[in-house]
Formats: structure tokens, C-alpha cells, sequence
């Protein structure tokens, strides 16, 4: 700190106190005005400026705009909170004592006010509450009667996840859905229009029908996808967004191979909605309740058990034994109590579920002392953005009231793009946070990859293993794990906690244990179904898992007696089917479809559905139409032919071939039990029944 801060004269100090409140009250205003306020000249107000941004008590930065006395923006530091914190106090003590002089001078008795401290409990800044945007209950409940009558928009589940996180305050300082200005200068250079740094855009994305309705200034009711209404939104900016710049800027590439980008592109509505929100109800979580805290309520927890420094650890996977290792060495680094902060709202596609991980992370809990570690839930929507996300979870963790933050290798990280490289380097994330540490306010606890040294009997960073050539490095990669439970085979103890891997093979058993679907395709007559029949008595005779078929004809009768041949009903009868096969691979049985289902796009819609779950194997029954014809079973061909019946798949109505099946079986002088013995036989190559 610059001597003149130190050592300054109590007007001096009174002064420097008044420039933080002021600069606290209106960061934006002028530089004149500052000064008129504070009584100074410009002259003096540039000496004190510059003395306070050299002692780290504010941050100086540059605002685009015309406007010349505008040119600078100025915000406190975490250190600038807390001095202007000290010096209140000091200046109230100073006042008081000065009452009481005055006190006893003209009354001859004491004023019989409390000592300052009494009255006063200044907090450390990162445990004081934090503004949320929440109205009072009463003003709620008159709230959600208004906006009843409002226009509505129904919430996607990230939408959800990122109104929970503006109103409990974990995106402070975010006072809504972020304006276009505000958006153009986070996708640019990470800056809201005043300056402070803020590095994801978060945006209400709807429909152009829907936006094309309001007016500037609209205030509009946001429910749950339950209907209930958690916020109203005046939406003050309604704009098109470029979002491959908004990909190439904030993900690092417009590729779609970036689950980010992927959504940007295909998943979010084309038109961006910006503006303040009001909070009316927290979102509804029937799960994991009293593990789920607000930024204000962790802050509180922290107060009460007295924890001023807390380091937290993000994750979106189960803790093994390296994570827990590496979070005792952050904690032991830092001199810090730990907060576990998994995220538990919207994580990376294929990701272990957010059930069976807090029930891993409830059980490696246990291991850590008591006394210095407790975890929480948070309900964030990832993004998966690497550097610019652990910025992003940086103040988020400064909101939930921590004062250091672990960043690992590859944090954050989307995978490979499409070329097969990885989006970002392995270490870009610490090297964003360390550039911007100071402005974030939480300290970084940086982790190289660490890996078990056999020899020792413990983990180790990586790269501080000195005698690498004369000791046994182990490590078990996420890949590898996965094959491991896949196949049901041996996962150590060095890696992770017996409790974890049960928990873990619970949710995902051997592939052999697994539900799975098998898709049947061809042409009417094509043998499918009397294969089908004889694979379903095959699995059953086996035992183990229940067998379900959905064969063409008796879901035709059972679940779409409704619908006719024509394209789009087709489709609807292909959807259902695959509706149906997923929830039965989900809850761990065999289901055997049986459709023609002619078109490419939607037996690859039904494979997506199936395989969130289980694996999906196509197997087309290759019989020529010709064949089918021949032996023209039911006598629908013939009529076909004559035109009596319309749009006969093979006849007058189009067959894709399929391009990608697991199996393709022939049944022209091929017996049944031969076919579907082929089946078996790839089933078992695939791991899902065993030899
Ligand atoms: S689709 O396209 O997948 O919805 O068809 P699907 O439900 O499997 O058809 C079941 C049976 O309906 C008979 N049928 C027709 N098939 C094709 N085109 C037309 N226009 C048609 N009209 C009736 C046909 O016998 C199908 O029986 P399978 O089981 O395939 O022999």
C-alpha cells in the first residue's frame, strides 16, 4: 500500500473515506461530479485516484462513449470494501467520542450512548448478505395475483437454472436477463456497458413468434414448466442475436461438436429478451433440499461457524480419491475451511446423473473432518466454456461467500471439437482466472493433473514428481472408468472409495445388466416380425431382464389405432414406439420393435431417444421388395397394386435404406431360428446379453 495511505492525517483518512463511499454510491458519475461532491478540486481528486487504484483500493476502467468526462469507470476492490468498512468505523468512532466531548461540556454528564462497539458488528465483506431480487412475501403473493394476467413465457430448464441463480443473487451483479449492450460487450471483451467484468451472456432466449408480440417495456410473467410463476421480466431490449460470433467468441469456435454451440444453435430460440427481473418464488426442488443453499444462506453458515476463509471445489463428476486429495491440499494451501459446490442443475450431455452423484459425494463426505468441510448444491446451468467458465464460476463462488476457488486442469472443458483437437489447452482456464484474480476478488488454488504414486501409497501433482523414472505412475482416465463399469471390471481402491463405485454401479451396471432396444426395419412381409417372436422367447428362455415386443401390427392396435400411412402419421407411430422402447431400456428391460419405419431421420430420432439410456441396435431385415411381394402374406401387396390401398411402403410409398445398422439379416433361403440366432450372436458381441 502506498505511503500515503498508511500514514495519511485523520482528514486525510475522512477524505479517502468519503471518495470510497462516493465512488461505491455512483461509479459512473463524472469525474467534476465526484470532485463537486467531495468538495475537492479536479486536481486533488486525480491525486487521490490515482493513490487509491496504486493501493488496490479501486479498479480503474476505460468507458466506451462520447462523452470525455465520462472516459473512466470506477469500482472498489474487495481490499476497497474492506478499508472503506475500517474507515466507517474508525470514522464513526471518531464522531462519537466527539458527542460525547460536546455531551459533557454542555450538559456536565456523560451521553450515556454505547461504545461503538457495541452497536456495530462489522462484517467481513464476503459474509455480509448480498442484494437478491426477491420482493417480500406479502408483495409476492399481491405479485403473482397481477401477473396471472400477464403474457407468459414457459422456461426451458436452463432458463430455470439461470432465473434461480439472478434472483437468490449467485449472478450478482446481474439485475436481469442482460441488455443487448450489456451482451455485446460480454461477448466481446467480457464487460457489462459499465465496465465490470462478467464473462457468460445469460439471456432469455424465446421465439420470434413469441418476441414479436411485445412491446418495449413489457413487463411479461416467467413460470415454470409447471406453469408456476417464479418472476415477471419488463423487457426492455428484444433483439436478433449473431450467434456464430456469440460462438466464436465465447466458446472459442462456431462448432457444433461444443455442447454449448450445439444449444446456441439447435436447442435456444432465435431472438434474445433482456431486462430487470422481479423474483417472486424460488424455482421448486423436491430433491436434495437441505443441501441446496442461496448465496445468503451459505454466507450466513459461514458467519455462524466463524469460517472467514472457504475454499470451494467445483465438480460435475463423482469425487475419487485424486479429487479429495486435491481438495485437502487446496484447503491445507490456503488455510481455509472447503465448501464441496457441485453443480447439480445442468451439467455436460452423458454425464453421470445429479441423483447418483450427491449420493456418491453424501458418502466421501463422511471422509473428510467434520469441522472444516460441508458441501452444497448448486443449481447452475454449465456451459462448459472452459477459460471464460471458470471466470464465471470464480464470481459466482465469490457470491456463495468464498474467498478462494480450485481451478483444475481442463476445467470446465467441452471435450474434442470436430477435427478431433480439444477446444482449449489444458491449463487456459488457470491462466484467464490468474489474469483476472485481483478483479474477480477470490484467490485462485491452482491443481496440475495429480496421479497415484504407487510406491508412496498417495497422490501427487503430476508434474512435481521428481523421481518419475524410479516410481510406478497409476492413473485411471474418465474413458477408462467407464469401460471398467461397462464391463464390470475391477475398479481399485487407490482410485476411489468402495461406497463411490457401488453407488456407481447401481446406476450404471454391466452392459450385460443393462435394459437395450432392438430395432427392427424392412418392408411388410419382410419377416420382421416372426424373427422378432422368436428373438423375444430367446431372451426370456435366457432370463434376467423383461422382454417387450412392440411389434408393427399390435402397437397399430394398442397405441396408434388412430392413425393412418401418411408421412406424418408415420412418423407420429415411429416416435411412440421409441417413446416406449426408451422408457423400458431406462428402467432396465429388453424391447423388441418390430416397425417398417421407412425414414432415415426418424429411426435416428428413436436411436437418440433409446440410447440417453441404453444401447439401440438397428437390425435391418434386408428382404427385397420383390420377395415380399412374392410371398405377400396378409394379400396387401395384390392390393396394393391395384391401387386399393394408397402410399404402400415399397409400392407407392418411399423406403430409405438404412446406412448405419448394427445387423443387416437376409431371410431368402435363410430359416428364422438362423436369423435370429445372428441377432443373439451380436447382441453378445456387444456385451448385452452374456456368452
Ligand atoms: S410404419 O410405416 O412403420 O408406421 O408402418 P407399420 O406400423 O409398421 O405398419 C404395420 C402394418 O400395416 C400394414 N399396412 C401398411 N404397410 C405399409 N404401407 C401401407 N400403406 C400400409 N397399410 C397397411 C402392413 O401390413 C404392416 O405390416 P407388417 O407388420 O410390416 O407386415
Amino acid at each position: 500500500m502506498p505511503e500515503t495511505l498508511t500514514t495519511s492525517t485523520p482528514d486525510e483518512q475522512d477524505l479517502l473515506f468519503r471518495l470510497l463511499r462516493q465512488l461505491d454510491a455512483a461509479p459512473d458519475a463524472s469525474q467534476r461530479a465526484t470532485a463537486a461532491a467531495l468538495g475537492i478540486s479536479l486536481g486533488r481528486l486525480n491525486t487521490l485516484l490515482r493513490s487509491a487504484a496504486e493501493g488496490g483500493l479501486i479498479t480503474v476502467s476505460a468507458r466506451p462513449g462520447p462523452d470525455k468526462r465520462q472516459r473512466f469507470a470506477y469500482s472498489l476492490t474487495t481490499r476497497g470494501a474492506a478499508e472503506k468498512v475500517r474507515l466507517t468505523d474508525q470514522f464513526l468512532a471518531r464522531k462519537l467520542a466527539e458527542y460525547n466531548a460536546l455531551h459533557a461540556e454542555l450538559t456536565g454528564s456523560a451521553s450515556g450512548l454505547p461504545p461503538l462497539k457495541h452497536r456495530t458488528h462489522p462484517m467481513q465483506s464476503n459474509l455480509a448478505p448480498i442484494p437478491e431480487l426477491y420482493v417480500s412475501y406479502e408483495s409476492a403473493q399481491k405479485l403473482k395475483v397481477e401477473a396471472a394476467d400477464l403474457v407468459s413465457w414457459d422456461l426451458t430448464p436452463r432458463q430455470i437454472c439461470d432465473l434461480e441463480l439472478l434472483m437468490n443473487g449467485g449472478f450478482n451483479p446481474l439485475k436481469g436477463f442482460l441488455s443487448q449492450a450489456d451482451y455485446d460487450g460480454v461477448v466481446e471483451n467480457m464487460r457489462l456497458t459499465d465496465g465490470t467484468l462478467w464473462p457468460m451472456p445469460i439471456n432469455l432466449d424465446v421465439s420470434e413468434d413469441f418476441a414479436s408480440k411485445l412491446e418495449a417495456g413489457q413487463d411479461i410473467a416467467l413460470r415454470d414448466q409447471e406453469g408456476v410463476i417464479l418472476a415477471t421480466m419488463t423487457v426492455t431490449d428484444n433483439w436478433v442475436p449473431n450467434k456464430a460470433r456469440e460462438a466464436e467468441k465465447v466458446f472459442g469456435a462456431d462448432d457444433d461438436a461444443h455442447p454449448a454451440v450445439n444449444y446456441l444453435h439447435n436447442t435456444a430460440g432465435k431472438v434474445y429478451l433482456g431486462g430487470p427481473v422481479t423474483g417472486i418464488q424460488q424455482p421448486v426442488h423436491y430433491d436434495f433440499r437441505g443441501r441446496r443453499d442461496t448465496p445468503n444462506e451459505l454466507r450466513a453458515y459461514f458467519r455462524k461457524l466463524g469460517w472467514n476463509k472457504v475454499v470451494a471445489f467445483q465438480t460435475r463428476n463423482p469425487l475419487h480419491r485424486a479429487h479429495q486429495e486435491l481438495t485437502f491440499r487446496a484447503a491445507r494451501e490456503a488455510q481455509a475451511n472447503l465448501l464441496i459446490h457441485p453443480v447439480v442443475g445442468m451439467t455436460k450431455p452423458g454425464d453421470v446423473d445429479h441423483f447418483t452423484r450427491v449420493r456418491c459425494y453424501e458418502a466421501v463426505l463422511d471422509k473428510y473432518p467434520a469441522a472444516t468441510t460441508t458441501m452444497s448444491l448448486l443449481n447452475l446451468a454449465m456451459r462448459m466454456a472452459g477459460p471464460r467458465e471458470a471466470v464465471w464460476h470464480g464470481l459466482i463462488r465469490k457470491n456463495h461467500g468464498c474467498t478462494h476457488f480450485i481451478v483444475g486442469r481442463d476445467h470446465a472443458g467441452p471435450g474434442k471439437n470436430s477435427a478431433g483437437e480439444d477446444f482449449y489447452g489444458p491449463y487456459d482456464a488457470q491462466e484467464l482466472f490468474r489474469a483476472y484474480e485481483e478483479e474477480i476478488g477470490l484467490k485462485m488454488v491452482d491443481f496440475k493433473h495429480m496421479v497415484y504414486v504407487q510406491e508412496r501409497a498417495q497422490y501427487e501433482p503430476n508434474d512435481e514428481i521428481e523421481d518419475r523414472d524410479n516410481v510406478t505412475i497409476l492413473n485411471i482416465s474418465g474413458t477408462e472408468l467407464r469401460r471398467r463399469l461397462a464391463e464390470g471390471l475391477e475398479i481399485p481402491e487407490w482410485f476411489s472409495f468402495p461406497e463411490v463405485v457401488a453407488e456407481l454401479r447401481k446406476t450404471k451396471p454391466p452392459r450385460a445388466e443393462q435394459g437395450f432396444t432392438v430395432f427392427f426395419t424392412g418392408f411388410s412381409g419382410s419377416g420382421k416380425s416372426t424373427i422378432a417372436n422368436a428373438l423375444m422367447v430367446k431372451l426370456m428362455e435366457m432370463g434376467g431382464r423383461p422382454v417387450t415386443l412392440l411389434d408393427g401390427d399390435i402397437v397399430r392396435k394398442n397405441l396408434s389405432s388412430e392413425l393412418g400411412f401418411s408421412k406424418e402419421h408415420r412418423d407420429l407411430n415411429i416416435r411412440r414406439i421409441g417413446y416406449v422402447a426408451s422408457e423400458i431400456t431406462k428402467n432396465g428391460g429388453i424391447a423388441i420393435c418390430a416397425p417398417i419405419a421407412p425414414y432415415a431421420t426418424t429411426r435416428r430420432a428413436v436411436r437418440e431417444d433409446v440410447e440417453q439410456f441404453g444401447a439401440f441396435v438397428e437390425v435391418h431385415v434386408a428382404t427385397s421388395i420383390e420377395e415380399c411381394e412374392r410371398r405377400d402374406r396378409k394379400g396387401l401387396y395384390k392390393l396394393a397394386r391395384e391401387g386399393k390401398i394408397k402410399e404402400f411402403t415399397g409400392i407407392s410409398d418411399p423406403y430409405d435404406v438404412p446406412q448405419n445398422a448394427e445387423l443387416v439379416v437376409e431371410t431368402e433361403n435363410v430359416d428364422v431360428d438362423n436369423c435370429a440366432h445372428q441377432v443373439l450372436l451380436k447382441l453378445e458381441s456387444m456385451g448385452l446379453i452374456k456368452a
